[in-house]
């Protein structure tokens, strides 16, 4: 559902994405992990059509990203890390205003935006404006924004930041369910126990490349250490501790 060939992008001289070669199968609920500044949001990007690629290509749902960028982007819908809704919308208008764009018909409109505002437990907020949103709020606005229109391809730069444990578990308990039927879930997550749960498989980037990928157990073998958790994993492929010594000024 998702194929990239040898994804490279480049800021100027800096590599932020160094030759990445992925496929996430539809049904799949995808980690994607890493330190601050792997290359997440720019692969983020650069799979939902918002950069283009210094080098290789993307396709979405059989549509190159690149040359059917609008059906590739029907196809898909994208949580980005920072929940941007126009502040002098209502919940309710973001909500149809997104329905539009998507062309959701009127009636099916009408139905599930009070139904996802529901869901998501917005009361009476559906009728306030978004500036008096909080952080949370807005940021499952924008999760049931790309609800709406049943995308076959979801994804996610950190969903679940600023979330409540209740909105989280709603959340996590939505991705399984979409998964289930074969709607294909492509996240970033620092999460590492939300990624250890839910994710059937998870890639690791470090400096724009691939670290490894593959089921929690491919992951153990990978990083040559049978039984580890995700975390240990995690720092032993990307280092850790060597603060140690500058912890002694505190
Ligand atoms: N528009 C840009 N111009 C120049 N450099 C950029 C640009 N966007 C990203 N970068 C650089 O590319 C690298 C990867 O950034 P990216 O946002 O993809 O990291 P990330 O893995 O999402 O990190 P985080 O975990 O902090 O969200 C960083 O070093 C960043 O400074
Ligand atoms: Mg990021």
């Amino acid at each position: 559902m998702i194929e990239i060939e040898g994804l490279v992008k480049r800021f100027g001289s800096y590599t932020a994405v160094a030759g990445l070669d992925l496929r996430v199968e539809s049904g799949e609920i995808f980690g994607f992990l890493g330190p601050n500044g792997a290359g997440k949001t720019t692969t983020v990007k650069l799979i939902t059509g918002l950069l283009k690629p210094t080098a290789g290509r993307v396709r979405v749902a059989g549509f190159d990203v690149a040359l059917q960028t609008l059906q590739a982007k029907r196809a898909m819908g994208l949580v980005p890390d920072e929940p941007f809704v126009y502040p002098k919308l209502t919940g309710t208008e973001y909500l149809r205003f997104v329905g539009e764009l998507y062309g959701v018909p009127l009636a099916d409109m009408r139905k599930r935006v009070p139904e996802l505002l529901e869901m998501f437990e917005f009361g009476s907020w559906g009728a306030e404006l978004v500036e008096s949103y909080s952080h949370g709020m807005r940021q499952k606005l924008v999760l049931a924004g790309i609800l709406l229109h049943d995308p076959e391809v979801l994804v996610l730069d950190e969903p679940m930041v600023g979330l409540d444990p209740k909105s989280a578990r709603l959340v996590k308990d939505i991705f399984l369910k979409l998964a289930g039927r074969g709607r294909t879930i492509f996240m970033c997550t620092h999460i590492l126990g939300i990624a250890e749960k839910l994710c059937d498989r998870i890639a690791i980037m470090i400096e724009g490349k691939m670290a490894a990928c593959g089921t929690l157990e491919e992951l153990q073998v990978q990083a040559k250490k049978g039984g580890l958790d995700l975390e240990e994993i995690f720092l032993s492929l990307t280092g850790g501790g060597e603060y140690a010594a500058l912890l002694r000024y505190l």
